[in-house]
């Protein structure tokens, strides 16, 4: 890989300021000063320093987001903020992307990167991953509703969804719920409240798989996956 291009991914700014950042003697690489930005390094052998400091060659990054409401879960919009436009330019390097949507009024956990198997994974309708949310609906959820969420409803569409778990928090002319689904149809849980005659008014997404939302980040902000999160998502690779 050219040095040049592995300084500008991880976060050193463009190639033409790698290229200054070079000729001004402050990168080396095996303990060597390099004058030439554009010479071939491995990053996983090679010892590469900036200002005496190790660069961490990272290929992956891993960001959890409380997603707030009224940004969109892509990559770029030509209307709309996206997810992306939240992080600085130290993950933004990396082309993250979304890992499937939460619509714009959605908010929650989202995980973002650039590890398309992981992705893959995680969204594939064969592995079953869990995706827990909270909502608050305008309608009375009742024990009828949890038997025809298990059973699995039919949509407007004539889909019928695959079954689901419903837990009520508090039930009345609003109610609030959990619930539990495999699947990711466009408006899947919102869809799923219309077919029983029940209209979502908030969501927000509190798990997906092992990965739970931390509710110390705020909405709109976002952290590096843990040890722990890192290891999941590994294991179901
Ligand atoms: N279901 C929905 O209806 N919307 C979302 O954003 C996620 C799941």
């Amino acid at each position: 890989m050219r040095l040049d291009k592995l300084l500008s991914n991880m976060g050193y700014g463009s190639r033409k300021d790698v290229k200054l950042i070079v000729k001004n003697k402050r990168v080396t690489v095996n303990s060597k000063v390099i004058k030439d930005s554009g010479i071939k390094v491995d990053p996983n052998h090679d010892a590469i320093m900036v200002d005496g400091i190790k660069v961490e060659y990272k290929p992956y990054i891993y960001i959890m987001m409380n997603k707030p409401p009224g940004v969109i879960s892509a990559t770029e919009d030509r209307v709309d903020k996206t997810v992306i436009d939240l992080l600085t330019p130290e993950f933004k390097h990396y082309d993250p992307f979304p890992v499937g949507r939460l619509d714009k009024d959605t908010e929650g956990l989202l995980l973002i990167t650039n590890d398309g198997q992981l992705a893959h994974q995680l969204l594939s309708p064969k592995k079953d991953i869990e995706k827990t949310y909270y909502a608050r609906i305008s309608g009375n959820v009742t024990d009828i509703d949890i038997e025809e969420f298990a059973k699995g409803v039919i949509l407007e569409d004539g889909y019928q969804a695959k079954p689901a778990k419903l837990k009520i928090i508090q039930s009345g002319a609003k109610s609030e719920i959990e619930v539990t689904i495999t699947e990711g149809k466009y408006h899947q849980v919102k869809r799923m409240f219309e077919a029983v005659g029940k209209k979502v008014i908030y969501l927000k997404r509190l798990s997906m798989g092992e990965l739970r939302l931390d509710e110390t980040l705020k909405l709109g902000t976002y952290r590096e996956l843990n040890e722990a999160e890192l290891s999941y998502c590994h294991s179901i690779k």
